[in-house]
């Protein structure tokens, strides 16, 4: 192994920068030249590559986004475009490519494995934490704070003017994102995709909660459950409270990294670093029970992470 390659794919998330950071400086450390492709799988399949020296990294670790840049590729997904990635690497002589990105990212990186051979290193950066084998991702640790801080900022109006928030996050289409941050944010509650919820229900225990003394409500929703605008209305229906809804949107997916994303960027760049060294040939990197570890590339996006629903009634028990 003399060269390696490195990528940033699919949404951006703060600590993905440190990631590249990570990589470079340890390939480097170890001998290896590196090179960077832009602008994600787009810009893998076009061959547009940037030498990575250990000063290209520098005043990065605490950049939100990618220097690298990143795109949402289709082509990535065809035969065509796998076909001409892989005439890129050849043509890159690169001897291994570390992937940093989502499950789309990794399913991309499994077909350029079959393909040619190159072995391919994951490193798992999303705000969704929705990836298997991981449990947690770069980048999420940051995207529960920013949509901490927002609530608690939320909280302030919902108080004094006795309203009830509905509070939507992202997380595509799974729950990760919501639960921490309602179970962090003290929600009265939380929607999540993985657990169907009776409109009725939740409806009735808001006014019970008025009723036994509330006098303001947090309702964080993952977008990935539906319309919050109609969730919204109907509970301003339903229950003749004041409902107001507020979508944080992008602003959950940029800014400065946490410690925890940085800290766990840079282990897991140097681990997959190591990975390759060792001789393996298509695994994800990630972190369990404390441990920086890894699985088999494909597990990675062909298994389904669990959500903890102990933390889910845990949330609504305290909330109450
Ligand atoms: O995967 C990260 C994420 O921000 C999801 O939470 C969201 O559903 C999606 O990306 C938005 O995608 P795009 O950046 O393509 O609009």
């Amino acid at each position: 192994m003399k060269k390696i390659g490195v990528v940033t794919a699919g949404g951006d998330a703060p600590g993905m920068n440190a990631a590249i950071r990570s990589v470079v400086r340890s390939a480097i450390y170890n001998g290896l030249k590196v090179v960077g492709f832009e602008r994600g799988y787009a810009g893998l399949i076009e061959g547009q590559i940037r030498h990575m020296g250990p000063r290209s990294v520098s005043g990065i670790i605490n950049l939100g986004g990618t220097i690298l840049k990143t795109v949402r590729c289709r082509e990535i997904k065809t035969p065509e475009g796998i076909e001409k990635a892989v005439e890129v690497l050849k043509t890159t002589g690169v001897d291994g490519l570390i992937t940093i990105g989502g499950d789309g990212t990794f399913r991309g990186a499994s077909e350029l494995y079959k393909a040619s051979g190159t072995p391919m290193i994951g490193i798992p950066a999303t705000i969704d934490n929705d990836v298997a084998g991981t449990d947690t991702t770069i980048g999420f640790d940051t995207a529960v704070n920013t949509a901490l801080s927002a609530i608690d900022k939320i909280r302030d109006t919902a108080t004094s003017h006795e309203r009830i928030f509905v509070v939507e996050v992202m997380g595509r289409k799974r729950g990760f994102l919501a639960l921490e941050v309602g179970f962090a944010g003290g929600a009265e509650v939380i929607l999540v995709p993985e657990i169907k919820f009776d409109a009725d229900k939740i409806c009735e225990r808001l006014i019970r909660a008025r009723e036994e003394g509330k006098t303001s409500e947090i309702i964080v929703m993952a977008e990935g459950v539906g319309n919050s605008r109609q969730v919204a209305d109907w509970i301003a229906k339903r229950t003749g409270y004041e409902v107001r809804l507020t979508v944080l949107g992008y602003i959950q997916r940029g800014g400065v990294p946490t410690a925890r994303s940085r800290a766990l960027a840079s282990e897991f760049g140097h681990h997959a670093v190591e990975l390759l060294l060792s001789g393996e040939k298509k695994r994800m990197v990630g972190i369990r029970k404390g441990e920086i570890t890894s699985i088999d590339l494909d597990r990675s996006w062909k298994e389904e992470k669990k959500l903890d629903l102990k933390r889910h009634k845990l949330a609504e028990i305290l909330s109450q």
